[in-house]
């Protein structure tokens, strides 16, 4: 995130002696992106983060391709997704490219016997049902409904639901994601322009410190595989660290939408970018106030980009049939649109309840064998009358 943040204690200068009590030393790690060029942290630990004990089991979790080279809009239902006791189990991949892979996980639980690292991805996890806390070595952020929680590559992290009841939306991408520059200044300041702005960031508030040795199993992920390391130490030792890089939440119903006299494109509901693909909130606000004004969007050909809408809450104006946790995929190459009756319904309608989370990627998606399975097969011949 482009701003800074501190929490716990540091020393008054990078890089000198820091001492516990005792008179030892803390343990200083540079926790950098995108080689020394992109945002990072600094922390002192209580024990060195270095210590692997033992390397254990190793296995892949590459998503099952069912369709390489797809140009069939699909209608996925995502709460058919069954859910399973197991944080990283209950995870399934049902679009993905080179750059991201779009995920489903209907978790019961709360990781309790290990810790999690994606070393391959930021992962972007939207909270569609259910609440809890996500638990970091850099310290912990509270969700619920709505909230978008954006945890850089390489944090390691436990996730503690208040219930057995979830629904997430996760996007794990490649390419660092990073808010929309456009809405940003030189120094990365959120413009006056900008549908949210730093207050509605919500940074690590509470760090748990953990000076215990023993065995500590850390679930890494590296290039689609799971790799089961053991540590000598607790990955939550941090004492305190500052600097750009630390996981953060911000809630959809923070996102201020950006409304027009015409239909407003899709850019002006962008919330994050990456260089591979965007991320848009639409959220409940006026319709457009030309008096001859039509809501609904116009058809559309993304010729250059795959546009994957998840549809999360609320009436959705342009389509026939579609429920929350459903999901939308239009291929790039042929033109969408509204389903017929849609465009005439939406005329003198002055406001709209939905919530949804749209993701345009600008490589194709493959389809999986998870997708497949919640898949209405008849969805692309919905625009005939
Ligand atoms: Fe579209």
């Amino acid at each position: 995130m482009p701003f800074y943040h501190k929490l716990g204690n540091i020393p008054h200068k990078r890089h000198i002696q820091f001492r516990k009590p005792d008179g030892s030393l803390y343990y200083e790690q540079l926790f950098g992106t995108i080689g020394f060029d992109g945002m990072s942290t600094n922390s002192y630990h209580e024990q060195r983060p270095t210590q692997v004990k033992a390397i254990k089991k190793q296995y892949s979790v590459a998503p099952k391709i069912a369709k390489s080279n797809n140009i069939q809009s699909y209608r996925l239902k995502g709460f058919q997704v069954k859910p399973e006791n197991d944080y990283l189990e209950s995870r399934k991949t049902i679009l993905v490219n080179s750059d991201c892979a779009i995920v489903l996980a209907a978790p019961k639980e709360s990781t309790k016997n290990y810790f999690y690292k994606n070393t391959d991805a930021d992962e972007l996890i939207f909270i569609h049902k259910g609440s809890g806390k996500l638990r970091t070595h850099l310290g912990n952020l509270d969700f619920k409904y709505g909230d978008y929680l954006l945890v850089p590559r390489g944090i390691i992290y436990k996730i503690d639901f208040n219930t057995e009841d979830n629904r997430l939306f996760i996007v794990e991408s490649r390419r660092p994601i990073y808010t929309p520059k456009r809405y940003r200044n030189w120094f990365g300041q959120l413009l006056e322009h900008s549908p949210f702005c730093e207050r509605d960031i919500r940074r690590p508030y509470e760090l748990e410190t953990n000076n215990e040795s023993g065995d500590f199993l850390i679930k890494v992920k590296k290039q689609d595989d799971i790799i089961e390391m053991v540590y000598a130490s607790h990955p939550f030792d941090v004492v305190g660290y500052d600097g750009y890089n630390y996981p953060y939440a911000f809630s959809i119903h923070d996102f201020e939408p950006i409304t027009g006299r015409i239909h407003q494109p899709p850019p002006v509901h962008q919330t994050f970018e990456t260089d591979a693909f965007v991320v848009c909130s639409f959220v409940p606000r006026l319709y457009d106030y030309h008096p001859q004004s039509i809501p609904a969007p116009y058809n559309h050909s993304n010729i250059d980009s795959d546009e994957v809408l998840y549809y999360v809450d609320g009436d959705f104006m342009s389509r026939n049939d579609i429920e929350a946790g459903h999901i939308s995929l239009h291929p790039a190459g042929i033109p969408h649109g509204p389903h017929p009756g849609a465009t005439e319904r939406s005329i003198g309608k002055t406001k709209t309840d939905e919530l949804a989370v749209m993701v345009d990627t600008f490589k194709p998606l493959k389809v999986t064998e998870e997708a497949l399975k919640i898949a209405d097969d008849s969805y692309y011949k919905s625009w005939l009358v």
